[in-house]
Formats: structure tokens, sequence, C-alpha cells
């Protein structure tokens, strides 16, 4: 195979600094448990959501913007492939390699986890090769509704020029493409590698002979609360879920509710698509919005 490079575009992102990067998986914790998080743990007040409903005033929800920006971006690299199948699991009984699960959730500004965000992950086998004829280690699955995602793979391989790494393109229901990476700690090439960035560094713990991995999205979606600010003391309410807008169709023969198949062609704004896998379409997934599911042709 060609010597893969997908160091080859410099980012444009910060170096490792200072940044706090180690509050989404105590954030994550508390969603995952349903507990509520000792504020001081989170240098911010405790989600209104993990407080537990029996009696107590509830936390007002924190601001996401104290130090917690949106996650940041990467280069894509040259391997990306559309069209990868819908799927959370990209091993099978055969497959070599050590057995690693990526959890996690998917956030807003507000911290608050957002369903039915696309997650397409793709990465090298074992030996640190891309399957470009194929799909192996290439798949999309959907947050559920407590926005949470779960990746069943292996633990990429190693090749020339890069630190260990996983691909992934991260997208809400209407919203823009997320496209970045996630890293493992305690890689010695992480201190070579320029695009290496430690806020995309995953939590990671070894379970029986496989590995764990937890990294939580913070996507630019701007969302709203039925909360006060995090220094009121105002009881509240839970909060309401994302605020992405839905698009009002500017004509076509796209619709949502419709079930297309792989292949099928529709029109919407005046530009043909050609549908890249099967699904039900919703509102958030107009053509233009969704590449993994509808390609221009
Ligand atoms: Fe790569």
């Amino acid at each position: 195979m060609d010597t893969p490079t997908d160091g080859d575009q410099s980012t444009t992102e910060e170096s490792p600094d200072s940044r706090n990067f180690s509050r989404r998986p105590v954030l994550r914790a508390a969603l995952a448990a349903g507990v509520a998080v000792p504020a001081a743990l989170m240098g911010v007040p405790a989600l209104a959501r993990t407080i537990p409903s029996t009696g107590g005033q509830l936390e007002p929800t924190p601001q996401c913007d104290d130090g917690d920006d949106p996650t940041p971006a990467q280069t894509e690299g040259p391997y990306f492939k559309p069209n990868s199948p819908r799927r959370s699991s990209l091993v099978d009984a055969g497959t070599v390699g050590t057995r690693l699960t990526v959890t996690g959730f998917v956030f807003g500004l507000r911290c608050q986890p957002i369903a039915n965000v696309l997650l397409d992950f793709w990465q090298a086998d074992n030996n640190g090769v891309y399957d470009n004829t194929g799909f192996k280690f290439r798949g999309h699955q959907f947050t559920d509704a407590s926005g949470k995602f779960t990746l069943a793979t292996i633990v990429p391989g190693l090749y020339p020029g890069r630190t260990r790494h996983i691909h992934v393109k991260v997208q809400a229901p209407g919203g823009r493409v997320l496209t970045t990476q996630l890293y493992f700690p305690g890689e010695p090439r992480n201190n070579t590698d320029t695009i290496y960035d430690p806020r995309l560094l995953m939590t990671m713990r070894n379970v029986g002979t496989g590995r764990e991995g937890q990294y939580d999205f913070v996507l630019n979606i701007q969302q709203t609360t039925t909360t006060t600010r995090p220094t009121s003391t105002t009881t509240t309410t839970e909060p309401t879920g994302p605020t992405t807008t839905t698009t009002v169709p500017p004509g076509g023969t796209w619709a949502a509710g419709t079930p297309y198949t792989a292949g099928t062609k529709v029109t919407y704004g005046g530009v043909s698509y050609v549908c890249q896998q099967a699904h039900t379409a919703q509102a958030g997934w107009e053509p233009p919005n969704v590449p993994a599911l509808w390609r221009v042709g």
C-alpha cells in the first residue's frame, strides 16, 4: 500500500498546553452513573440532570465554555471513505488485534447530551493498514437518546509518520460535520506527531486482555436551557433538548419520513443526490447536511 501520510496536512490547532481536559470524563462518568458529581471535582456546578430527584434544590446547569471549548477539528487525512456501513462493532471473532471499546457522549455547548448524532469512525488495522477497497475498520452509528455512543474495535496499529489514532466525523442532526481524531495516552509518538493534540486524548484503562477508552465530544452547537446562570440559587427545571434548527426544505423530491435505499436519487434545493446507504429520512438529515447518507450525483 502507499505509505500513509495523513500527517501531510499540518493542523492549526494549539500545541499541547495546560488546558484542562480532565473534566469531561467526570461529566461522562456522572451521566453514565446517573449520580451527582461534587462541584469541587468539576470546577463548575454539577449538571442539573445528574442531581437526584429526591429532595434538595437542583444545581444549575453549567456552561461548557469555561475552558471546555468545542472539540477541536483535525485533518481528515487521505483515507476517509463515504458510505461506511452502519454498525457499532468493527470486529468479529476472527479479527486480529487488541480489543478496544470506546464509549462517550456527545454534548452541545451547554453540556447537554445530543441524541441521534452521526459518528463515522475509520482507523488502521492491527498492522497499521487502512482498508481502502472495502470497509474493514470503518463504520458509522448514531448516539442514543442519552447522547451516548459505543464503538467496538481494536487498538489501531501504527504506521509511519503518525502516532496511534482513530479518525471520526461527528455530526448532529442539521449540524456541521466535525472531523477529528482520537488519541491514546502514553504513546511515545505523541511527543513527535505534529498533529497530535492532548485535548483529544481518550481516557484509557485495561480490562482483561482488552482496553477501554472514553471520550466525550463537545459540538459547537448552541443549546438553550430553562435554567438560570450558574451563580444563581433559583430552583431550576430539567434542561430542554438541543436547539438544532430544522431547515425548511427548499424544494425537491427528498422528504422526511421516507425510507430510502442505497442508489435512490432525489433532488433537494435544485441539486440531485444519490443515497449512499439505506435509512429513513428525518428533519436535519437533508442531503447537504449528511455526506455519509447522500452524495451529489
Ligand atoms: Fe490515519
